[in-house]
């Protein structure tokens, strides 16, 4: 099975998405997949200039030069593309929602209709890959992801695929405590879940509703992150202050 995860961050390697990009590639390498991760932040991808020439003249290809051919033709390629992702008010990042506009050429400009009454787009291919998706979130609430969880769900639709499996993850900031904190062990169990995960969607494309419930758990009570979030803010500004004097 062969599992590309596309990465929207600028954060590349650091981010904190990242850290849960890297648990569930670790697991599906070991239920045997063979994984990609693709940063996005680190290729060239123009934003669509909505020439449509992908669905006129030059049938499936994008005439812009950069490295979105290359992108696409790895995504065809693949039995499953995990879409991953920071929540950048309440959506996608910037960099993610260019790569979705550029993958138009993969579909056919035909209308028809889909799913529910909805009107999507002719099929260009026989077959597409699945679809998982990874975001994570600065709230405390794992409702920050709610619109990426629509979103994702109406794109695989109009992409005649569905959505396998979604990690969603608010809190997102404890995601890099340390080790030796007192939410050490949270953090470590939180990503033995993810790599359990990732070997139970290679085994079963999808995560099992234990293994679900149990990534759904917040680190600590909302109010308390609140609270702790509020803190760091006033200590962040106040450096910044104190080096003005
Ligand atoms: C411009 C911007 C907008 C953001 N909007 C939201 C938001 O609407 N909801 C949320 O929960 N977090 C939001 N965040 C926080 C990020 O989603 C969070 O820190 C995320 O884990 C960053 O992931 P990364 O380190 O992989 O880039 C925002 C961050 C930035 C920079």
């Amino acid at each position: 099975m062969k599992i590309t995860i596309y990465y929207g961050s600028i954060h590349k390697k650091k981010g904190n998405t990242y850290v849960i990009i890297n648990e569930f590639a670790e697991g599906a390498k070991e239920a045997g997949a063979e994984v990609d991760v693709v940063l996005l932040a680190e290729k060239k991808i123009k934003n669509c200039v909505a020439c449509l020439k992908c669905w006129t003249q030059t049938p499936g290809q994008c005439v812009l030069k950069d490295d979105m051919p290359e992108l696409l033709d790895k995504l065809m390629k693949s039995d499953i593309v995990v879409m991953a992702t920071p929540v950048y008010v309440h959506n996608v990042t910037g960099i993610m929602k260019t790569f979705i506009d550029r993958m138009i050429p993969i579909i056919d400009p035909h209308l028809v209709k889909i799913e529910n009454g909805d009107t999507g787009h002719f099929k260009r291919y026989d077959k597409y890959p699945k679809f998982g998706v990874i975001a994570t979130g600065g709230f405390p609430e794992q409702k920050c992801c709610e619109f990426i969880s629509q979103y994702f769900k109406r794109l695989s639709i109009e992409l005649y695929s569905e959505v396998l499996f979604e990690i969603y993850k608010g809190q997102a900031i404890l995601l890099k405590m340390d080790e030796k904190t007192p939410l050490g062990p949270l953090v470590n169990d939180y990503k033995k879940n993810v790599r359990k995960a990732a070997r139970e969607v290679v085994e079963h494309m999808k995560i099992s509703e234990d293994t679900a419930k149990q990534l759904n758990k917040p680190f600590i009570p909302e109010e308390m992150y609140i609270e702790q979030a509020n803190k760091y803010w006033d200590s962040r500004i106040a450096h910044y202050e104190e080096t003005k004097k």
